[in-house]
């Protein structure tokens, strides 16, 4: 049984997502929800649902992102993950840290990458006149939203969208997307998933 943790800086609708989908014959369960503020929405959400969670405050760091990295790494190798899901996690990791993880880490961003990398992506794939918008998890490496994919869900763009009417409709498809790599995942399986979900 592989073990999961997830990395969560807001709401955790992914997170929740995530979780509810490790059970059964599910190849992985969820042993820790963490976050870099200590008030995250998601940190209430998964307690709920009793999965142990932590906060490592990054503002204290005060930008030294080795210093913060550390504390997040030995709090990690307390719950002992086999993974680590990146699910609205708002830092950015040094190369050091993901040298630790590589291999085990995914990302969900709200893109299809390697389209829009970064931030504001439906703003920016409105203002480009994208006929079609979505979201990929892929593995994290050091070089920022573009590690191996394995996994990519589109949705159309329509007329009249709004960057948040956009995001609304593409979050429904990360979490339909981010469950589905994360089982294939921890069953090993690399094979990237393909969903063409609805216009929803
Ligand atoms: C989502 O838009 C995801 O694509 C991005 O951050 C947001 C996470 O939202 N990485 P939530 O905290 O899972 O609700």
């Amino acid at each position: 049984m592989k073990r999961v943790a997830i990395l969560l800086s807001g709401g955790g609708s992914n997170m929740v997502k995530l979780v509810e989908s490790m059970t059964g014959d599910h190849p992985a369960r969820p042993v820790l929800v963490l976050s870099n503020d200590p008030a995250a929405g998601g940190l209430s959400r998964a307690a709920e649902r009793g999965v142990p969670t932590a906060a490592v405050d990054h503002r204290p760091f005060r930008g030294d992102r080795t210093a913060f990295e550390e504390v997040l790494h030995a709090r990690l190798l307390e719950a002992a993950p086999d993974i680590l899901c990146l699910a609205g996690f708002m830092r950015i990791l040094t190369a050091g840290f993901i040298d630790r993880w590589q291999g085990r880490m995914l990302n969900i961003h709200p893109s299809l990458l390697p389209k829009y990398r970064g931030l504001h992506t439906h703003a920016r794939a409105l203002a480009a006149g994208e006929t079609e918008a979505g979201c990929t998890v892929h593995e994290v490496t050091a070089d920022l939203d573009d590690g191996p994919l394995r996994g990519q869900a589109r949705v159309p763009v329509l007329p009249g969208d709004t960057a948040e009417v956009l995001a609304a409709r593409v979050l429904a498809a990360e979490h339909l997307l981010y469950p589905a790599v994360l089982r294939r995942f921890a069953a090993g399986d690399l094979t990237p998933v393909r969903l063409d979900s609805a216009a929803g």
